[in-house]
């Protein structure tokens, strides 16, 4: 039998070409971590299911392991390497880190990725908002109500507000 044949391409992920060889079957997840070395994002389920894979693609949140590599190849691809700048985080990282809103962390890349394209469509989402843009993405650890704080937190912060975690969200009630 013979071996596939891989496929050269040239990425744009995180505003930076990457030109890697792969074979046509590899999923984005699969390039992203195994080609491009970028293994913030992670992979759980494979099957759709638990959001830790999630990147954005063209601004838009997508599950990495559902979308071929050859698929992404032309468009805008984001991952959660690209969410700082340079040594400064984001305000989402700032939130997640001052209110502990991540633990063991193998969520949080992914839920990063799509609470950042939230925020970049909408300023002021209500906690059911963010309820819902997150009901994709799961979290074993932290009960998730500190993640929908980190985002108001963060949100708040970006509207250019003198938003400070309330001790209740540091320490719980
Ligand atoms: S690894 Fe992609 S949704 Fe779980
Ligand atoms: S912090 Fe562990 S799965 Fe979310």
């Amino acid at each position: 039998m013979t071996e596939p044949k891989k496929v050269l391409a040239t990425f744009q992920v995180n505003g930076e070409p990457h030109e890697v060889a792969f074979l046509p079957h590899k999923t984005l997840l699969e390039v992203l971590r195994e080609e491009m070395n970028l293994t913030g994002t992670k992979h759980g389920c494979e099957l759709g299911e638990c959001g830790a894979c999630t990147v954005q693609i063209d601004g838009k949140p997508i599950l990495s392991c559902l979308m071929l590599a050859v698929d992404a190849v032309g468009k805008d691809v984001r991952t959660v390497e690209g969410l700082a700048n340079g040594a400064e985080l984001s305000q989402l990282q700032h939130a997640f880190a001052d209110l502990g809103a991540a633990q063991c962390g193998y969520c949080t890349p992914g839920i990063l990725m799509t609470a950042d394209a939230l925020l970049a469509e909408n300023a002021s989402p209500t906690r059911d908002e963010i309820k819902q843009c997150l009901a994709g993405n799961l979290c074993r650890c932290t009960g998730s109500l500190t993640i929908f704080e980190a985002v108001e937190l963060a949100a708040a912060r970006c509207r250019g507000e003198k938003a400070e975690p309330s001790k209740e969200s540091i320490y719980g009630s």
